[in-house]
């Protein structure tokens, strides 16, 4: 008969803030080279503080991705962030080693050592932010769409239905005497299926505008036994409000901050809600720099 190991909470602590250090190292790894490719440590070399709209204009890049690499590189201490200010600044000491050619600190040559390149996908991404173009979520190697699901799964099997839902006002009621609920954004369908099997007297429908996700989505509802209370539609990006807006619950996992950029989504959401359904919404909170600057902060 085996016994469950026992497990010294600290040291899983621990052992949990090594592995997500090194996960944010490894983003910040090609957002050093973006850094570099776009020229904006250089951008902010010696030149104080600057706002995010500064940099980008200084490197001649997009505001939007420049914010976002801004807050990467505060969360890893690359740059510093004031936030009485809302200002970045390049520290000398950080100058001298990102943005001096022959800085013999940090030569740019070693922010791309062998086996360290951004890959296709990296590379476009400094024509993406010298443009502000945005990337859809289907143009994206196919590996992501795997890894997304591994990356959230974990996390809804243990509170999705345990927790979040029992926290949503009168939900939980309405899921066990039968509800129509739309998962908008459900890429594999992880979440939705999980929810098809804790709620069997309701019906549940994922909807993501990429088709390959569905596919999967019907593929898992079929291997979890849930395929009859649980369809995956495809939808077009401005279509998904119609399917949902029948439903008495709608949630969006993972999803909102992800969203196609051009889907006016949060708006929509809104008027769900005015209309009637109950909308819940997972994602990570990473809208305060301040509240921002740790390890996970340098992924989100
Ligand atoms: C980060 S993934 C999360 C997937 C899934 N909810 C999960 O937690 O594993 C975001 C998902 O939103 C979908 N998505 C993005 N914009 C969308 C839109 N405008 N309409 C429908 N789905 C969209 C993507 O195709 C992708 O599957």
């Amino acid at each position: 008969m085996s016994t469950t190991p026992a497990i010294d909470e600290a040291k899983l602590e621990a052992f949990m803030g090594l592995a997500v250090t090194d996960m944010g190292a490894a983003i910040s790894a090609v957002m050093n080279r973006i850094g570099e490719r776009c020229g904006l440590y250089k951008a902010m070399a010696h030149a104080g503080p600057l706002t995010s709209q500064q940099v980008a204009e200084r490197a001649g890049c997009d505001e939007r991705y420049v914010r976002e690499w801004l807050s990467n590189q505060a969360a890893g201490g690359y740059v510093e962030y004031d936030a009485g200010t809302g200002m970045f600044t390049l520290p000398e000491e950080q100058a001298l080693a990102l943005a001096e050619e022959d800085s013999p600190a940090l030569p740019h040559g070693r922010l791309r050592p062998p086996g360290l390149r951004m890959g296709r996908r990296g590379e476009s991404s400094v024509d993406m932010f010298k443009t502000g173009k945005g990337v859809g979520w289907h143009e994206h190697d196919h590996r992501l769409y795997s890894g997304t699901e591994r990356f959230f799964r974990p996390g809804y099997q243990a509170h999705l239905v345990a927790e979040w839902i029992p926290a949503l006002d009168g939900v939980e009621e309405k899921l066990k005497a039968g509800a129509r609920v739309a998962d908008v954004g459900c890429g594999h369908g992880a979440s939705t299926a999980i929810m098809a099997a804790a709620y069997p007297a309701s019906r549940f429908t994922g909807i993501d505008y990429h088709d390959a996700s569905i596919e999967r989505a019907r593929q898992v509802a079929a291997e979890e036994g849930v395929a009859e209370r649980s369809a995956s539609s495809w939808s077009a990006p401005r279509r998904d409000s119609r399917a949902a807006v029948s439903t008495s619950s709608a949630t969006s996992t993972a999803c909102t901050t992800w969203a196609t950029p051009s889907a006016p989504r949060v708006t929509r959401a809104r008027r769900w809600r005015a209309t009637g359904p109950t909308w819940s919404s997972s994602r990570t909170r990473a809208t305060r720099w301040r509240t921002n600057l740790n390890p996970v902060g340098r992924m989100f």
